[in-house]
């Protein structure tokens, strides 16, 4: 079984990596699944849209965090760890990291609760591999600025998205195994083969 999450600040092109590295897949395995956090459920879609909306600018910090949880408890048994038992490969858009980076070392909440309520969400869940796109984040902002994909997140300051950005780093380097950082502002291709070469490893045994 095989637990990979993409892990990224915004506009790091995180999606079209993650898209590659699917077709990439599919054409050697059967069983491969991709999902997305928050949501991948059908109760997580609906948890999803009451976080993302950017009419919800009351939301406080305390309530995000809850609610990307039991999202994240609802996929985690519903989907990842059933199909995972099934020998799938399962690939997940953000996990339980972007919780650590984004409500911990974004909002400030502290990282021993946020370790605390993810543990329980996720069962003791971890991914095997951690793919990282690191991005300056006034550049990562600036590709998705004025997009559809404008919610509520990425409405927040500079600031925020730096303390994100520093977090992911920092995360990074206290699990350097799990972790594969890569400069963003690679091109498409170079960046894909990075993964790859380290999926296949990673498939293979080596
Ligand atoms: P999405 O549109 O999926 O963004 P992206 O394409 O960058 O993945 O929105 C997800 C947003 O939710 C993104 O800004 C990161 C944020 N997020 C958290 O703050 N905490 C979390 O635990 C998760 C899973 C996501």
């Amino acid at each position: 079984m095989t637990f990979i999450t993409f892990e990224g600040v915004e506009g790091s092109g995180k999606t079209t990596q993650i898209r590659l590295l699917m077709a990439w897949l599919q054409a050697q395995h059967d069983r491969v699944l991709l999902t997305r956090e928050p949501g991948g459920t059908h109760i997580g879609e609906q948890i999803r849209a009451i976080l993302l909306d950017p009419a919800h600018t009351a939301m406080t910090p305390e309530a995000e965090i809850l609610l990307f949880s039991a999202a994240r408890a609802q996929i985690v048994r519903e989907l990842i760890r059933p199909r995972l038992a099934e020998g799938w490969i399962v690939i997940c858009d953000r996990f339980a990291d972007s919780t650590l980076a984004y409500q911990g070392y974004g909002h400030g909440l502290p990282l021993e609760d946020l370790r605390r309520i993810t543990e329980f969400a996720t069962g003791g869940l971890k991914p095997d591999l951690t793919v990282y796109l690191d991005l300056d984040v006034e550049i990562g902002l600036r590709r998705k600025a004025g997009t559809e994909e404008w919610n509520r997140m990425e409405a927040q300051t500079l600031a925020f998205h730096q303390r994100v950005r520093a977090g992911y780093l920092a995360l990074a380097r206290a699990e350097p195994h799990r972790w594969l950082v890569l400069d963003a502002t690679q091109p498409i291709d170079v960046i894909q083969a990075h993964i790859r070469a380290r999926v296949r490893e990673f498939l293979h045994g080596a």
